[in-house]
C-alpha cells in the first residue's frame, strides 16, 4: 500500500488586533478546513492543522496548532510546510490588519480612523519542495473562473477550489457552495452546488491522484479514491 501522506491544512479566520479587546476578522467558521482534516484522517493520512479561531471540533487523531493572527499563521505554516507532502490552504486570512495595535483599550469617541495594511499572502509565499501537492481556495463574486485561473498561476498552485459568492449566497459555515475544481494542467471541473464534505472528498481524491500518480505507483489509496469518486460525484 502507498504510504500515508503528511497533510498540512490551514483553516479558519485570523484575528488582527486593534487594541487589547478588539480585532478585525471575517465570517469564516473553519468548517471547510475541519471537513478536509476529517476526510484526510479517515483516509489514513497524517494530518496537521494550523487553525485560526474556530468552534469546529477536530478529532483527537489530528494534530492541531491554534493561531490567531495572520503573522502567526504564516510563521507556523512555513515551519510545518517543510515536513508536508500536501498543503491545503483553506484559511480565510484577514487581508488587512491595523498598522499598530493600541497598547490600551481605545476609549469611545465619535469617530475612529484606523490605518490598515495588507497582510502577507501566506500561500503565495510558502516555501515549496519538489513534488509537494499544493492546493488553495478562491472566493469570487464575479468572473469566477478567469480570476480563479489567474490566482492558481500567481500562487503557484497544483489545485484550486473556486467558490462563487453572492450577497444573498454567503459561502460560510455549513451551507452548500457553488464550486469548481481547477488544476494546474488547465482542466476545470464544475462541482455544481455541493456540500463542504463533498468538496473535501473531491479535493482529496485529486490530491491523492496527483501525489501517487506522479510517483507512478498503483496504490490502495488510488482504489479508495476511485470508489469515492463514483459514490459522491457531485453533479
Ligand atoms: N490566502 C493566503 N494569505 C492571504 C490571503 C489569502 O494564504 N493573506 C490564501 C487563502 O487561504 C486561499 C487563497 O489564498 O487559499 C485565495 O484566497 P482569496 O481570499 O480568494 O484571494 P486573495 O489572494 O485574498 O485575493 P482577492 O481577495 O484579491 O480576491
Amino acid at each position: 500500500m502507498g504510504r500515508a501522506l503528511r497533510v498540512l491544512i490551514g483553516m479558519g479566520p485570523t484575528r488582527e488586533p486593534i487594541d487589547p479587546v478588539r480585532f478585525i476578522s471575517n465570517y469564516s467558521t473553519g468548517y471547510m478546513g475541519a471537513r478536509l482534516a476529517a476526510e484526510a484522517l479517515a483516509r489514513g493520512h497524517q494530518v496537521t492543522v494550523v487553525n485560526g479561531p474556530s468552534r469546529e471540533r477536530l478529532s483527537r487523531g489530528i494534530r492541531a496548532i491554534p493561531v490567531e493572527q495572520a503573522r502567526e499563521m504564516e510563521r507556523t505554516l512555513r515551519q510545518e510546510a517543510r515536513k508536508a507532502d500536501a498543503i491545503i490552504m483553506a484559511a480565510a486570512v484577514s487581508d488587512f490588519r491595523p498598522v499598530r495595535c493600541a497598547a490600551s483599550k481605545l476609549p469611545r469617541r465619535n469617530r475612529l480612523r484606523l490605518s490598515l495594511e495588507a497582510t502577507p499572502d501566506i500561500l503565495a509565499r510558502l516555501p515549496r519542495r519538489q513534488g509537494q501537492v499544493i492546493a488553495g481556495f478562491a472566493l469570487e463574486t464575479a468572473a469566477v473562473l478567469s480570476r480563479a485561473r489567474r490566482k492558481l498561476r500567481r500562487k503557484r498552485l497544483d489545485l484550486l477550489v473556486a467558490q462563487w459568492a453572492a450577497q444573498d449566497r454567503p459561502p460560510f459555515g455549513r451551507r452548500r457552495v457553488r464550486a469548481w475544481l481547477l488544476a494546474r494542467d488547465g482542466t476545470t471541473k464544475a462541482l455544481g452546488d455541493v456540500s463542504k464534505p463533498a468538496v473535501a472528498r473531491v479535493l482529496l481524491d485529486k490530491v491523492e491522484a496527483l501525489w501517487y500518480g506522479q510517483r507512478g505507483s498503483t496504490k490502495n489509496h488510488h482504489a479508495t479514491a476511485a470508489r469515492r469518486r463514483q459514490r459522491i460525484h457531485p453533479h
